[in-house]
């Protein structure tokens, strides 16, 4: 199963409490922490967290750096223990404009963690959805019996997606909000979508396991019909 997260809300949290929006980002981090252990936990196969995107870069100076910082920090002290978890580590997005340090941190991450037959732990940094989707097109040009799967092999390429992950199976939004704000638009073509209105530093085990039962009660078709709803077969001569 494919969960993915748009981890929103940091920011609120701080203010609410008086303090700078980056104090937010310090208490997000350590949600990210207990929630991946709690994904593993729950035996997820493939969990995407969406920790920065492409737009969050007309953030002020100040706000982006911090972010970065805390990513570099989180990288540094979470590879020991995704190892020790045989979970491995993926960093999805632009890699162009990242510091050559953090460019170098993410490498010696992924390579640390490639082992890891445990859950498969994707973070989203510098990503926009619309921006993979139109470089992936570019590279589909002159392919002209690209199917919807591969098509998606060159957004992972795109994305520096390895290994390549699926279709995401649930969405989870913190914050309140109900939108996408660019985050795995082809990959949620048919994910269930569930949104929390707690703040993203707030999120923990028990809201995990809240949004896992809500989607095990949905019934996904895929444009079909319900296995068990009565009136999918009426007037089938049954
Ligand atoms: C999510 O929290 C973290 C990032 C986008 C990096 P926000 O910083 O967006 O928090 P709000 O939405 O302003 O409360
Ligand atoms: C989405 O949150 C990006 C991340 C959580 C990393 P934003 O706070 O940037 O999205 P908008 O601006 O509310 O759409
Ligand atoms: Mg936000």
């Amino acid at each position: 199963m494919h969960v993915a997260i748009i981890m929103d809300g940091n920011g609120r949290w701080a203010t609410q409490r008086g303090l700078p929006r980056t104090a937010g980002h310090v208490e997000g981090a350590k949600a990210v922490r207990a929630v991946v252990e709690a994904a593993a936990r729950a035996d997820l196969g493939t969990l995407t967290l969406y920790a920065f995107s492409a737009a969050n870069w007309t953030r002020p100076a100040g706000e982006t750096s911090a972010l970065m910082r805390l990513f570099g920090q989180y990288l540094f002290t979470e590879t020991r223990r995704c190892v020790e978890q045989s979970i491995r580590l993926n960093v999805i997005g632009r890699r162009d404009r990242l510091n050559g340090n953090l460019l170098r941190s993410i490498e010696q991450s992924e390579r640390l963690t490639a082992g890891g037959n445990g859950m498969h732990l994707r973070v989203a940094v510098d990503y926009s959805s619309q921006r993979s989707i139109v470089e992936a097109a570019r590279r589909a040009c002159g392919h002209a019996d690209l199917d919807p799967e591969g098509f998606m092999r060159l957004l992972q390429e795109v994305d520096h997606g390895t290994p390549p992950a699926g279709e995401v199976d649930l969405l989870i939004r913190t914050g309140g909000e109900r939108r996408l704000s660019d985050f795995l638009l082809w990959e949620c073509a048919y994910a269930e979508l569930h949104f929390a209105e707690c703040l993203w530093p707030d999120f923990g085990e028990a809201h995990l396991r809240a949004a896992l039962d809500d989607y095990a009660g949905r019934q996904r078709r895929f444009g079909g019909v319900a296995a068990r709803d009565p009136r999918a077969t009426r007037g089938e001569g049954a």
